[in-house]
């Protein structure tokens, strides 16, 4: 049977890794697939925080038998309800009738709605503090981080923190599940990923958890994804990373995005990289809309502050995949950026008209009018795209703040 791996004393490692499924939501490529991670603390009484995807259960109850036998477990925490966690709860209610489950109101009103389950549940408070013994558990409600039941969990006496999908990320544990026995550089875009399309939207729930448990000493960070953060560089890493991410804040650098189905909408794009990339822009991420896949973009656009998005005029509309991306940021409230727009037409423009109305009333700083080019690239509209390209690149390279220019245009 598999070893238990210990992420701190008395406290192990339970989850699973998931290298099966290819889109995680049936939305987001998996390519390095995904964990799904569970804990025990062991005590006078006998705590299990969150469980994994239904389809686990068989390897999550080998996992839990390796670490506790027979023992009973006490005290099941719920840190969040989405089924990726509260997969196996059905399971371990019939498994272990006398568990407890501790969630907080939302919780509750959730595992009713989900499972059916009513009985052997309490709620905590904000705050509220149960004692297992030696250790205390401690609750951090964190609405909205990403779901309105999602909540912290911190075991005082070892300063591990439990955060839900809070510092969570794509990507299976390969062997090692610290930090320290993992290649963490390979985990970094993912975690990009992840948070930009997981939870991007909700940047000010994530400032309100943080800003909760900025006064607490950490020694771990326990996720309900990818590694555990223990080192206390990587730590701080992850922390600023969530800060910044959570802010909208980015590097320099510049996300091209654009459709094209005849190419002419795609020259433009070639110009204005090229533009920006001899004024000293070298983190430039081109996305075709057609070929790349919208998370890809969607983590990009949250590592950048620099974004252009291109458009064909498509039956009066933007080219749909287009479409799609805009619809996805504005879903994000994405903020705090050095915005241009691009797009080509045939008989009547409709791309200027789109962008302007996804630009309005945004905290985005649009650099220049829009780069519209009619049936074949002419010498003027060339001229533009590349001025387009070079004062994006003197506003990324000058480190500027974003000084929006979108209210009332
Ligand atoms: C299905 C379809 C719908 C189009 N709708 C419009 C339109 O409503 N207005 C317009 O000016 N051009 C329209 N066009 C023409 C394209 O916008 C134009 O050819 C543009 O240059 C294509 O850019 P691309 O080469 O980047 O694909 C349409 C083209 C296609 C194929
Ligand atoms: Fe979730
Ligand atoms: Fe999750």
């Amino acid at each position: 049977m598999q070893k238990a791996i210990q992420v701190s004393n008395g406290i192990c490692y339970v989850g699973v890794n998931d290298r099966v499924k290819v889109l995680f939501e049936n939305l987001w490529p998996l390519p390095r697939g995904v964990s799904y991670n569970a804990y025990i603390i062991e005590d006078e009484k006998t705590v299990l925080v969150d469980t994994v995807d239904t389809c686990y259960v068989n390897e999550f109850s080998r996992r839990i038998q390796s670490v506790l036998g027979d023992k009973p477990i006490d005290y099941l925490v719920v840190n969040h309800m989405e089924p990726d966690h509260s997969g196996a709860i059905e399971w371990l209610v019939t498994r272990y009738p006398n568990i407890q489950i501790v969630g907080n109101k939302r919780t509750i009103e959730m595992l009713n709605g989900f499972y059916g389950i009513e009985d052997n549940v309490f709620a905590v408070e904000d705050q509220e503090e149960l004692s297992i013994g030696e250790n205390r558990l401690k609750f951090f409600l964190t609405p909205m981080v990403h779901w309105p039941e999602t909540m912290m969990t911190y075991v005082q006496e070892k300063k591990v923190l439990f955060t839900g999908d809070a510092f969570g990320t794509f990507g299976t544990l390969d062997g090692g599940i610290l930090d320290t026995q993992l290649y963490i550089e390979r985990y970094r875009d993912e975690m990009i990923r992840y948070y930009a399309n997981i939870v991007g939207k909700y940047g000010s729930a994530v400032q309100k958890a943080l800003q909760k448990v900025s006064g607490i000493a950490i020694e771990a960070i326990c996720p309900t994804h990818g590694p555990m953060w223990t080192n206390p560089e990587n730590i701080a890493k992850v922390v600023t990373m969530y800060d910044r991410l959570s802010r909208y804040d980015a590097d320099e650098g510049l996300v091209i995005a654009y459709g094209s189905m005849y190419g002419n909408t795609g020259r433009l794009a070639e110009v204005i990289a090229e533009a920006a990339a001899a004024n000293g822009v070298k983190e430039i991420a081109m996305h075709n809309v057609s070929k790349s896949h919208q998370s890809d973009i969607l983590r990009d656009v949250f590592k950048y502050k620099g974004l252009i998005i291109g458009s064909p005029t498509y039956n009066g509309n933007l080219y749909p995949l287009v479409e799609s991306l805009v619809s996805a940021l504005e879903d994000r409230l994405l903020k705090n950026r050095f915005f241009g727009c691009f797009g080509s037409f045939c008989w009547s423009d409709a791309t200027a008209r789109h962008f302007g109305a996804f630009v309005q009333g945004k905290p985005f700083e649009v650099v220049a009018d829009p780069v519209v080019m009619k049936q074949g690239m002419l010498a003027q509209v060339e001229a533009q795209a590349r001025d387009m390209g070079r004062v994006m690149a003197q506003k990324l390279t000058s480190g500027a703040e974003v000084v929006p220019n979108t209210s009332g245009k």
